[in-house]
């Protein structure tokens, strides 16, 4: 991974975590292998049934052989990463030839692919190295890994964390190493125009949650809003991506929020959505974006008067208008959200009773945690249980 030191305006040093090689390039599988056989000439490829079944698949792994570079390929499940699914692919490999790892797929698939390059150069299952009490730091760096991204969300492309849950056990917790950020993204935006309509909306309201977040984070930085800034000009196409899916100009604008999104939230932290997200999904199974997409109104509301000059912005870059009034604009902004939100289908509540009667467990596994600790309105236990009863209705 790169580590970038730069001097803000305040000439405080600000170190940034981000990969090494972003190669931003339509068709740019056609010469993936040419990209990725500075990294290793043994893969592991992990890649999604969508991707394996597309004509894409013979596009890249023809690459791969054209520049000597040797692999076998591993088929993503399906579902978000599990503890299982990790060490079950390690089982399969560890010890094996392999150099390094490829994931090319969704979110899920790129978390999973870096939790197995960190995995494949250590010992034990991954729930070790999980951020839970007593955890392991790894002792081997990764091998080196690839990040292709099919779907613009989670950033996972840019994160030096893969989120992992243990279903039996109902948690998600973060496989957290600066040395798991990928060597390599390629973002190749025709790749992005299979993603369904839900998946597009949904990730693309991750994305979105994630740029609120990392910019109004009590550690955001100069360095950080600048990618955030630049995040919410590109998020503007979410909803043309979504109505569209085969605009490549639209999907390569939402793959860059995402991308951005997951340098900003890597580096200057989430907030109060992503600290109720983990325990909410663990929870009800329900998709990262969807929940991230519900609370994210309803969140910037509670905040904006704890952030009012950053939401101001944030209403500038959305909707284009300058308008000097920082509440005006601040209320703008999450007007804008919501009408985004709405275009995309997502529902303004859970109308869950489930979370009514866990918002005790959800609250008490967040409260703590640092995407609380980032967000810029702290509230008590209580609130926030109030608050998670209020979004069951
Ligand atoms: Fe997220």
């Amino acid at each position: 991974m790169a580590q970038v030191y730069l001097q803000d305006e305040q000439e405080e040093q600000i170190r940034l975590n981000m990969p090494q090689n972003v190669i931003i390039k339509r068709y740019a599988i056609v010469s993936a292998g040419r990209y990725i056989a500075p990294h290793g000439r043994n893969c592991l490829v992990i890649a999604g049934k969508h991707f394996l079944e597309s004509e894409d698949s013979e596009i890249f792994f023809s690459s791969l052989t054209l520049k000597s570079v040797d692999f076998e390929t591993e088929e993503y499940a399906g579902g978000e990463p599990e503890v299982s699914s990790v060490d079950g692919i390690v089982g399969r490999h560890r010890g094996g030839r392999f150099d390094c790892v490829v994931g090319i797929g969704g979110g899920s698939v790129i978390d999973t692919a870096k939790a197995v390059s960190g995995m494949l150069a250590n010992d034990g299952g991954v729930e070790q190295y999980l951020e839970l009490p007593g955890r392991e730091i790894m002792r081997n760096s990764p091998l080196p890994f690839i990040a292709i991204p099919t779907t613009a969300g989670t950033g996972a492309e840019a994160t030096k964390n893969a989120v992992i849950k243990n279903g039996a056990l109902r948690y998600k917790k973060s496989f957290r190493d600066e040395r798991l950020t990928a060597r390599c993204v390629i973002i190749d935006a025709p790749l992005y125009t299979g993603a369904p309509g839900e998946v597009t909306a949904f990730s693309g309201m991750d994305a979105l949650t994630q740029l609120v977040e990392a910019f109004t984070s009590n550690y955001a930085n100069g360095r950080t809003d600048e990618f955030c800034r630049q995040g919410f000009r590109h998020i503007r196409y979410l909803a043309a991506a979504y109505s569209d899916p085969g605009n490549i100009s639209a999907r390569e604008e939402t793959a860059l929020a995402a991308y951005k999104s997951g340098v900003a939230i890597s580096n200057a932290g989430a907030g109060a959505v992503h600290a109720l997200a983990s325990p909410i999904g663990a929870h009800t199974g329900l998709a990262h974006g969807l929940i991230c997409g519900i609370l994210l109104p309803r969140i910037m509301e509670i905040n904006k008067p704890y952030a009012l000059k950053k939401y101001a912005e944030i209403g500038r870059l959305i909707t284009g208008n300058s308008d000097s009034d920082d509440e005006i604009m601040a209320e703008a902004a999450i007007a804008a959200v919501g009408s985004l939100a709405r275009a995309l289908k997502i529902p303004m509540s859970f109308h869950d009773e489930r979370l009514n009667k866990l918002s005790a467990a959800i609250v008490g596994e967040c409260i703590n945690g640092g995407s609380m600790r980032s967000n810029p309105a702290a509230f008590d236990e209580e609130f926030w249980k109030a608050f998670v009863v209020e979004m069951s209705k």
